[in-house]
């Protein structure tokens, strides 16, 4: 079978063999979705929807009602988006997907954070584009740094991405990163795709949206985390209308339109007062979970870690001269917990592994026990 050079020049992360290996009594700390349900009343709207015979197509775009009430909810603390600045997208992932293939061209060079998150670089790739790594580090508590990033800026530079709060680190953009980011997108011309699908997992600073500081911005956003629905494959991409016009287009071609029934669920449950409790209790039990795994990191012998600000994610760095895929193995057969290898997201992301705390006390107390176990004999 000949299969396109395009498809052959993105690699399946590496992730995936070693979680092919995970046991039903492994403690897995490698899942990057809220342990819990959808809030309940969501769950009703959605069997309502499909009851009431929400099951055929609509709009590309999506339901007017639900555009209108996502750029009134979510970003009109922002900005002054409508309804017509919104693309009701298959999550946050399509969201990206159709953010980049809309915007990139040939050549185009988008500089992509490392480490990041899993899709974007191959996103750019398949898009003809070149990503170009710019670095977060540990010690800067995995913030950027924009003298950096004024290095790595040329005629080519046609988009930055940049996530906050942060998969993989759990580190967040202060607002004088926001607004460096944003004057250097005015000044050298360029985008910004700005990820911020965990803008509600914040748990001490305060989350700043680029959408605040400049309209040169693409916004892929998900409801897969908020509202603990990774399976129901819903987001959207808000963005400039006439960009908006365009990417329909590609939206129209590849999924012809986003899934009816989850569509009519959201516009049911966004706003609602039982709804927003719910997701503030889910918030507040990750802080509990998030002081927990820092405290008992932070104990642990070869390991460096920054306090996450935002998200469920945690990133040490380790002083060991082992391959972060090839420590994550070992701690898997010794010990049965899961990590993810840091060079999953990058070639900065070497020496460091990723836990996920979307996963009970229980699981983070003995899967934490293991690890300092593990770190404790070499
Ligand atoms: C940073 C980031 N962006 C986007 C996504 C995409 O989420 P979804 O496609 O489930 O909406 C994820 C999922 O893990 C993520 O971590």
């Amino acid at each position: 079978m000949r299969v396109s050079q395009r498809v052959q020049s993105i690699k399946l992360s590496g992730i995936r063999k070693m979680f092919e290996l995970v046991g039903s009594k492994t403690i897995n700390f490698g899942i990057g979705q809220p342990d819990f349900q959808p809030p309940p009343k969501a769950i009703k709207a959605l069997a309502n929807a499909v009851r009431e015979g929400w099951n055929k197509y609509t709009s590309t775009y999506g339901i007017p009602e639900l555009r209108e009430k996502i750029a009134e909810y979510f970003l009109s603390k922002y900005c002054d988006y409508t309804g017509e600045n919104i693309l009701i997208t298959i999550g946050g992932s399509h969201a990206l997907y159709i953010a980049i293939m809309s915007l990139i061209d040939k050549g185009d060079e988008v500089l992509v954070p490392d480490p990041g998150f899993v899709l974007y670089a191959p996103h750019v790739t398949l898009a003809n584009g070149k990503p170009v790594y710019y670095t977060l580090r540990i010690e800067n508590d995995f913030r950027p740094d924009i003298e950096e990033l004024k290095n790595l800026i040329n005629k080519k530079t046609k988009a930055i991405i940049v996530n906050s709060p942060n998969n993989p680190t759990g580190g967040m953009l202060e607002r004088e990163d926001v607004k460096a980011i944003a004057d250097l997108a005015e000044d050298y011309d360029f985008y910004i795709i700005s990820d911020e699908v965990y803008n509600v997992f914040v748990y001490e600073g305060k989350h700043v949206s680029f959408l605040e500081y400049s309209d040169r911005v693409l916004y892929p956003m998900s409801f897969s985390k908020i509202y603990a629905m990774t399976g129901w494959r819903i987001g959207f991409l808000a963005g400039p209308k006439e960009f908006i016009d365009q990417a329909m287009k590609l939206s129209y071609y590849t999924i012809a339109c986003p899934s009816a029934p989850m569509q009519r669920a959201l516009l049911d449950i966004i706003g609602d007062p039982e709804v927003e409790e719910y997701v503030r209790n889910m918030i507040s039990e990750f802080k509990r979970r998030r002081d927990y795994v820092f405290k008992r990191l932070s104990e642990i012998p070869h390991i460096t870690v920054s306090k996450p600000k935002g998200a469920f994610y945690v990133l040490p760095k380790y002083d060991l001269k082992i391959p972060s895929e090839e420590l994550a193995m070992k701690i898997l057969n010794e010990k049965d917990v899961a990590v993810t290898p840091g060079s999953a997201f990058g070639p900065h992301g070497e020496y460091h592994f990723r836990i996920s705390f979307a996963t009970s006390m229980r699981q983070l107390e003995i899967g934490l026990n293991r690890l300092y176990e593990f770190f404790s004999s070499l």
